[in-house]
């Protein structure tokens, strides 16, 4: 069976998406969606240059919205540069007047088309933009995911590593609610060396809140030193395209349609070939779920803002 996935938006994300799916041999056709025509040829090109000297055969096509329709996985990684404005740098949401209307512009494309795979979303502002491709879509809420959270536990968890002198991998746990300011590291539900997080802050000295201030503010202080990020994102992004394409049914921290919240939020679910499979329940701390009513009130508030 051959394994398609579209990238739209050939930003430094995208661009950072194709080619590592295209390197690891993750995929066997990469159709390439961008609005600027010269430069998503040249990457198509470059991408082919590259083909020769990789260790997998993979076809690269290029604008072909048609190519879409039977794809097992589309990734939008659209962006605005507007980000790089240093008083804007510290909301997500500046973004959200242009990827809004790219959301309803793609996502109005791929319904037309018939696509019927899982659409991954990480164009910003995360949560909301993936609840406006589910409506322009149309498609069942379990086949539109964002990566949501899934970056920022990766953030917490290097930044536990870090302080326990461990790999990230050895911890487990989440950043929950929005891919934004509202987020917050549920530390009951962080573990490490046999411990949860609250024990070991005790016992090791660790400061919880300087260490959930490290993901929760990480895409900040990458942007402040290169006025983007990417390789984190993508690396959220690969992740969960490959648990998709290889129907893993791996639990992960992403936007994921919530009905108690009626929102998408990031919360931990397990994911498969068709999306979401289920949806964990959690014993959260009073105060975690507080945290988490706060975050997915926010998120509905800026969604029906702008889906009017
Ligand atoms: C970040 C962007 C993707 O946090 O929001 O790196």
């Amino acid at each position: 069976m051959t394994r398609k996935v579209g990238v739209i938006g050939l930003g430094h994300v995208g661009t950072a998406i194709a080619n590592y799916l295209l390197v690891t041999g993750a995929v066997d056709e990469l159709v390439l969606v961008d609005t600027n025509e010269l430069k998503v040829n040249a990457e198509a090109t470059d991408f082919e240059d590259a083909a020769a000297n990789l260790n997998w055969h993979s076809k690269v096509v290029v604008n072909d919205f048609a190519a879409l329709a039977d794809a097992d996985v589309v990734v939008s990684s659209v962006g605005a540069i507007s980000l790089q404005n240093d008083d804007a740098k510290h909301d997500r949401f500046v973004e959200l007047k242009f990827t809004s209307q790219a959301a309803k512009e793609v996502g109005t494309h791929l319904k037309e088309v018939g696509f019927n795979g899982v659409l991954v979303s990480i164009t910003n502002p995360c949560d909301v933009i993936t609840a406006l491709y589910q409506r322009f879509t149309g498609l069942p809420t379990d086949q539109v995911i964002g990566t949501g959270t899934l970056l920022d536990s990766a953030r917490m968890k290097k930044a536990v590593g870090q302080a326990l002198d461990i790999d990230p991998r050895s911890v487990t746990g989440y950043n929950l609610g929005e891919h934004g300011n509202s987020q917050f590291t549920a530390w009951s539900q962080v573990r490490a060396l046999g411990h949860s997080l609250p024990e070991l802050a005790e016992t090791e000295g660790l400061d919880l809140d300087e260490l959930a201030e490290v993901s929760r503010a990480g895409g900040y202080t990458v942007f402040h030193g290169k006025h983007y990020t990417n390789y984190g994102v993508a690396s959220a992004a690969v992740r969960l395209i490959n648990v998709i394409l290889n129907d893993a049914n791996a639990e992960l921290p992403v936007s994921n349609w919530n009905e108690k919240y009626q929102t998408y939020l990031s919360y931990p679910a397990v994911v498969g070939n068709n999306g979401v499979v289920q949806q964990l329940k959690l014993n959260l701390t009073d105060e975690e779920e507080q945290q988490l009513a706060q975050s997915a009130n926010y998120i509905k508030t800026r969604f029906d803002d702008v889906y009017a």
